[in-house]
C-alpha cells in the first residue's frame, strides 16, 4: 500500500492505495467529489476537475499522454508539476505520494 496525501483547502488528507490504482480513486474515497467537485467526469480525461500539483513521489508516474496534456492546457494556474489525478497510477515502488489541489 502507498500512502497518498492530498493537500486540500481544509488541510492534509490521507488515503492508502494499492499499486496500479489511480489517485482519483483515493480522492473519491475521501469524498472530494462531493466537497470540491473533484473528478467530475469519472476519470474519462474530459473535465480537468482532478487537476493536482505533484509535490512528492511522482517519479513512478507514466508521462502524460497527449490526451492528458490537451486537457491540462485548459487548466487554470498550470504549473510544471500539474497532472490529472485520474491519469496517475500508483507505481509498485512508491512509498508516499503528495499532491496539492489548486487554490480554486
Ligand atoms: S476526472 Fe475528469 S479529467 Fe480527471
Amino acid at each position: 500500500m502507498t500512502e497518498v496525501i492530498f493537500k486540500t483547502p481544509e488541510g492534509d488528507e490521507k488515503v492508502s492505495l494499492n499499486p496500479g490504482e489511480r489517485l482519483l480513486k483515493g480522492a473519491y474515497t475521501l469524498e472530494m467529489d462531493v466537497r470540491y467537485g473533484f473528478g467530475d467526469c469519472g476519470g474519462n480525461c474530459v473535465c480537468c476537475t482532478c487537476h493536482v500539483y505533484v509535490e512528492e513521489g511522482g517519479e513512478g508516474f507514466e508521462a502524460p499522454t497527449a490526451e492528458e496534456e490537451d486537457m491540462l492546457d485548459t487548466a487554470f494556474n498550470l504549473e510544471d508539476n500539474s497532472r490529472l489525478a485520474c491519469q496517475l497510477k500508483v507505481s509498485p515502488d512508491a512509498e508516499k505520494i503528495i499532491v496539492r489541489l489548486p487554490e480554486s
